[in-house]
C-alpha cells in the first residue's frame, strides 16, 4: 500500500492483516475478530483506551454488565497474545448512569485478575481542564491499569526518568553525607501523570493569545496524547517489540510506538478514524506530523493574559476579589 503524496520519502508499508514481516499493521474491523488472527505471545505492550460505554458516536450505550461481558472475550484474546514478559495498559474513566458514577477500572480489575494478570500500578492521568459538573465535583482524571503477565517483565525506568525538583539535594548524614542524594538521570515519574488532554486544548482553542492549542487534535472525540503512550512504550518495551492497540482510533498509540522504533498493530471499526490513523502515520514518516514533545511542561498562565483575569463585571459582587 503506497501513498503518492511525497515521491521523495519512501512511505511505510502498512499491512491490513497480521504478518511478522510487516512493521505496521492497521486493520479495519471488529477488535475481537481481528485479535483471533494474531499468534500467541506476540505483543510486548498492549495499550488501549477501550470504548467506555458512554454513548459516544462509535458505541451504543448498554448496561454495565452487558458492556463488560462484551469486553471479556476481547480481554481473553489480549492475554493470549501478550508475551510472558509483556505489559497491558488499560486506560479508562467512569461510566455514568442517572448521575451515578461507576469507575471502570474497579470493574475491570477483577476481569484481568481472573485471567492471571498482576497489577503493577494504577496510574492516575490528571488533566487540569474538562467539563464542569454541577451535581458532583468536576472529573479531572482517568486511570491506567498497568498489568504484567508474569513476575519478570520489562521496566526501563532510566528511559522515562523526569527532572528532579531539587537535584541539588544532598545526603545530610551517613556514609554518603555531602554527596548528591538523587539520580543524575532524574527521578521516577511516579504513578500520577500530568499530560494535556484534548478537551482542555479544545477549550483553549477559542481563547486569543493562548498559544497552547494541542498540535495533535483530530476529529476523534477522545484520542490519547501521544506522549502518554510514549512513556509506556519506553518503559515497558524494547526496540522492535510489537505494540498493540486493539481500539486504536486515530492511531496515537501506533505513532508513539513508531517514534521509538517499535513495530505496531492497530485495529478500529470506524473507517474514518482508520483513514486518519493512516494519514498520521504517513505524515509521521515524512516528518510533518506535529507531536507535542514528551516532557514539555503543561502551559501555566502567567496572570497577564486576559483570560487569567477576573472579569470587570464580577469585581463588584460580594465575595469576589481579584487577588
Ligand atoms: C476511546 S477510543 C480510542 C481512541 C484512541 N486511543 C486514539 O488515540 O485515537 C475507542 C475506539 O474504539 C473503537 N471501537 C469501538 N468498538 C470497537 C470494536 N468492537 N472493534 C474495534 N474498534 C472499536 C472506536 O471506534 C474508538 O475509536
Amino acid at each position: 500500500m503506497m501513498n503518492t503524496k511525497s515521491p521523495s520519502v519512501p512511505m511505510p508499508d502498512i499491512g491490513n492483516t497480521f504478518s511478522e514481516e510487516k512493521h505496521i499493521v492497521l486493520h479495519l474491523g471488529d477488535a475481537c475478530d481481528f485479535l483471533k488472527s494474531i499468534p500467541n505471545d506476540t505483543a510486548t505492550l498492549i495499550i488501549t483506551s477501550p470504548p467506555f460505554n458512554m454513548g459516544k458516536e462509535y458505541e451504543t450505550k448498554t448496561s454495565i454488565e452487558s458492556y463488560l461481558s462484551q469486553q471479556e472475550p476481547v480481554i481473553g484474546e489480549l492475554v493470549r497474545i501478550l508475551r510472558d514478559k509483556g505489559s497491558l495498559c488499560w486506560e479508562v474513566g467512569n461510566f455514568v448512569k442517572n448521575s451515578e458514577v461507576f469507575p471502570l477500572d474497579i470493574f475491570y480489575y477483577d476481569i484481568f485478575k481472573k485471567k492471571g494478570l498482576k497489577l503493577r500500578n494504577r496510574i492516575i492521568w490528571h488533566f487540569g481542564h474538562g467539563l464542569h459538573a454541577s451535581k458532583r465535583f468536576s472529573g479531572r482524571y482517568e486511570a491506567i491499569l498497568w498489568f504484567t503477565k508474569g513476575d519478570e517483565y520489562i521496566f526501563n525506568l532510566d528511559s522515562v526518568r523526569v527532572p528532579a525538583k531539587y537535584p541539588g539535594k544532598r545526603h545530610f548524614k551517613g556514609p554518603n553525607k555531602g554527596k548528591p542524594s538523587g539520580n543524575p538521570l532524574g527521578k521516577n515519574p511516579s504513578d500520577t501523570w500530568e499530560f494535556v488532554a484534548q478537551e482542555w486544548e479544545r477549550e483553549l482553542w477559542d481563547i486569543p493569545n493562548v498559544k497552547a492549542n494541542h498540535p495533535e487534535n483530530t476529529i476523534h472525540p477522545c484520542q490519547f496524547p501521544i506522549e502518554l503512550v510514549e512513556r509506556c512504550v519506553l518503559a515497558l518495551t524494547d526496540k522492535d517489540d510489537w505494540v498493540l492497540d486493539p481500539y486504536c482510533g486515530v492511531g496515537s498509540a501506533l505513532i508513539a510506538g513508531l517514534k521509538h522504533n517499535r513495530r505496531v498493530i492497530g485495529c478500529d471499526k470506524e473507517p474514518e478514524y482508520l483513514k486518519i490513523a493512516k494519514e498520521r502515520i504517513y505524515s509521521f514518516s515524512e516528518g510533518t506530523l506535529k507531536i507535542r514533545p514528551l516532557g514539555k511542561p503543561v502551559h501555566v498562565p502567567n496572570g497577564n493574559e486576559k483570560v487569567a483575569q477576573v472579569p470587570e463585571e464580577w469585581k463588584h459582587q460580594p465575595g469576589v476579589s481579584d487577588d
